[in-house]
């Protein structure tokens, strides 16, 4: 019985050695090299090559090494075995600080302030909206909107969210599916995007929904935050909404393209925040443990947690 780790992009070895050392009675294999394809039990990914996980008979479980799962499903020869994915508490910690800074950031127009010490000017204007004044609408209620959603509502903001499915969560609106989707963006002055992509949310960050956010709000116009994917998001139609006024600001961490293009206006306009898909990263190590604690799971005849549904795609 083994391990298969399909990765690219990060250093297979390491990873290698971090599961060895976890799970020392079982052998790690690697996607390249020979192996017993019979022997695989377990596969661990991060971006494997599609179609590279075929002809594997007894495989019991695929292992996302990260929180999102959209790369398995891009695969049109994934096997047809369980899938669970990383839910991580620090990892969930660090998308909350990420959130919560760059909601304070649009608030608090840090922005302007940076460009005014650049160049020397004070204006020492009295115009500060306090956080209960603003209206941050979070698209997705899963493990990370519903963090951030706390910690949010802790700084002030006034909160509400927005799902797949209808919640009630205790001090939060909650708003849902198609029908609540208006309503939502209508009180929303910064919207926050911790969406999964998935074959209903591809490019769901359009100009149609960019025109449904409030435009009489307390800071001006709307701000767009997404951590979630970049296929989420039409670049072209953000532009567009920044250009017009109608969108004021946005904090971009994930990409249609990435790396983020040379060439792209989102690295130069001014209403926009660009940070290189990092607003969340779990520690190797914490991942490689999680996953081997499902295998412990598994081995005890325990039922697999975090499982992903191929029919909803997250
Ligand atoms: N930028 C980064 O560094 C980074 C790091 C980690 C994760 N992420 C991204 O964050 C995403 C969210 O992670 P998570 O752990 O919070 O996921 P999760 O626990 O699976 O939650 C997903 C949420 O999205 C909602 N949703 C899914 N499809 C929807 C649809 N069509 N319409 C409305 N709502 C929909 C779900 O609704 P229901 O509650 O009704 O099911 C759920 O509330 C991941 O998939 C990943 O892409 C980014």
């Amino acid at each position: 019985m083994s391990l298969l780790l399909a990765m690219t992009g990060w250093h297979v070895e390491d990873w290698r050695a971090r599961f060895q050392g976890l799970l020392p009675e079982m052998p790690i294999v690697v996607l390249g090299e020979a192996f017993d394809r019979r022997a695989v039990h377990y596969v661990a990914s991060w971006k494997h090559p599609p179609g590279s996980l075929t002809g594997l008979p007894n495989l019991a479980a695929i292992f996302s090494l990260g929180a999102g799962v959209d790369f398995l499903f891009a695969d049109d020869k994934l096997p047809a075995a369980p899938i669970a994915r990383v839910v991580d508490s620090d990892l969930t910690a660090r998308m909350s600080e990420y959130i919560v800074l760059h909601c304070l950031l649009h608030l608090r127009q840090q922005r302007r302030y940076d460009r005014q010490q650049r160049a020397g000017v004070w204006d020492d204007d009295r115009f500060q909206p306090a956080a209960h004044s603003v209206r941050v609408g979070i698209m997705g209620l899963g493990e990370l909107g519903q963090d951030a959603a706390t910690k949010l509502k802790v700084m002030g903001f006034d909160v509400a969210g927005w799902s797949r499915s209808p919640k009630a969560i205790e001090g939060l609106p909650c708003f849902s599916g198609d029908d609540g989707m208006k309503a939502f963006l209508a009180r929303t002055d910064i919207l926050v995007s911790l969406l999964p992509l998935t074959a209903d949310t591809r490019g769901i960050i359009n100009a149609e929904l960019l025109s449904g956010l409030a435009q009489g709000g307390r800071l001006g116009g709307p701000f767009l935050i997404n951590a979630g994917r970049g296929g989420l998001q039409v670049e072209a139609d953000i532009l567009a909404a920044l250009d017009a006024g109608t969108l004021k600001g946005a904090t971009l961490d994930v990409f249609e393209t990435e790396p983020l293009p040379s060439e792209s206006r989102l690295w130069t306009h001014p209403g926009v925040v660009v940070t290189p898909h990092n607003a969340a990263m779990s520690e190797p190590e914490a991942v490689a443990s999680l996953v081997a604690a499902q295998i412990r799971r598994l081995e005890a005849g325990e039922p697999l947690q975090h499982v992903v549904d191929p029919a909803r795609g997250y």
